[in-house]
């Protein structure tokens, strides 16, 4: 599949996927994340077996943030992103963004919990309420599967100044087959455990092929490196954990923005 998919330009891809999965994400997900906002951390912890941290902070390891900077992450869920890094840099100005009301209550819980201040909008990422050139990094972690990557990735571009970063952080398509195949069945059993485990909602059980199919047709590594260098992020680098399961992308909008 990856060489075939490959030739295939990314924006036929970003509509084939739009075309499969429109009606869970505009119809769906929403219920999907109303419900698993109340166990989100833990179930990612059980899924992860107790690494779920040790992902995070690898990723807020890669991202180079100074105190005082203006950072928007998007998809932003229960503020993991956010709240880790005010914990290293009490003095940023922090921004999520999300769909999910129900995710970001919990979010917005967690952060006043710990005495931080997290800014806070509701609305599709597709398109973002901020003006041109405005943060200094945006990051986005285990979302863009229920995304048209290429769309959010431009918004993010946009709203980025001139040689700021982008830091990106998901669940990827491994290359190689074996490797694809195994994790699909580790993921099966987990979105049956944790559902069962935390007493899902139907709208939970009917999503999980959906997680398995989002992941099938989505991008390895290297795709993804491409797709962000099409959409004119410059010096775009990659690291990946596990046969390239979870990857680590950094990104620089350009200082010519011409
Ligand atoms: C798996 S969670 C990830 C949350 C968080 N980034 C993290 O790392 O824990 C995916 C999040 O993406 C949000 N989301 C999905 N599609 C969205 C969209 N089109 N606009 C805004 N948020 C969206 C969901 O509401 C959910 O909170």
């Amino acid at each position: 599949m990856a060489n075939g998919e490959r030739a295939i330009p990314f924006s036929t891809r970003e509509d084939n996927r739009e075309q499969q999965f429109r009606r869970v994400w505009v119809e769906e997900l929403d219920e999907v994340f109303a419900d698993v906002a109340r166990y989100y951390d833990r179930a990612n912890h059980v899924a992860s077996l107790g690494l779920w941290n040790w992902f995070r902070n690898r990723f807020i390891s890669t991202i180079d943030v100074q105190d005082g900077q203006k950072v928007l992450d998007v998809c932003a869920g229960t503020n993991a992103i956010g709240i880790a890094l005010l914990e290293k840099h009490p003095d940023l100005q922090v921004h999520a963004i999300d769909r999910s009301k129900a995710m970001q209550a919990v979010g917005q819980e967690s952060a006043r919990k710990l005495g931080m201040h997290i800014d806070s909008s509701i609305g599709d990422v597709h398109t973002l309420p901020f003006p041109d050139n405005h943060f200094d990094v945006v990051t986005l972690q285990y979302a863009s599967r229920h995304l048209r990557v290429m769309d959010v990735c431009r918004e993010i571009r946009r709203v980025l100044k001139p040689g700021g970063h982008f830091y990106h952080c998901d669940m990827l398509r491994p290359a190689n087959r074996i490797v694809a195949w195994s994790y699909y069945v580790y993921l099966r059993f987990c979105l049956n455990f944790t559902a069962l485990l935390f007493s899902s909602t139907a709208s939970v059980h009917s999503c999980k092929e959906y997680f398995i199919n989002g992941l099938r047709m989505f991008y390895s590594a290297d795709e993804l490196s491409e797709l962000l260098a099409q959409v004119g992020f410059e010096g775009v680098s990659c690291q990946t954990l596990l046969g390239g399961m979870i990857g680590y992308h950094c990104a620089v909008a350009p200082l010519d923005t011409e």
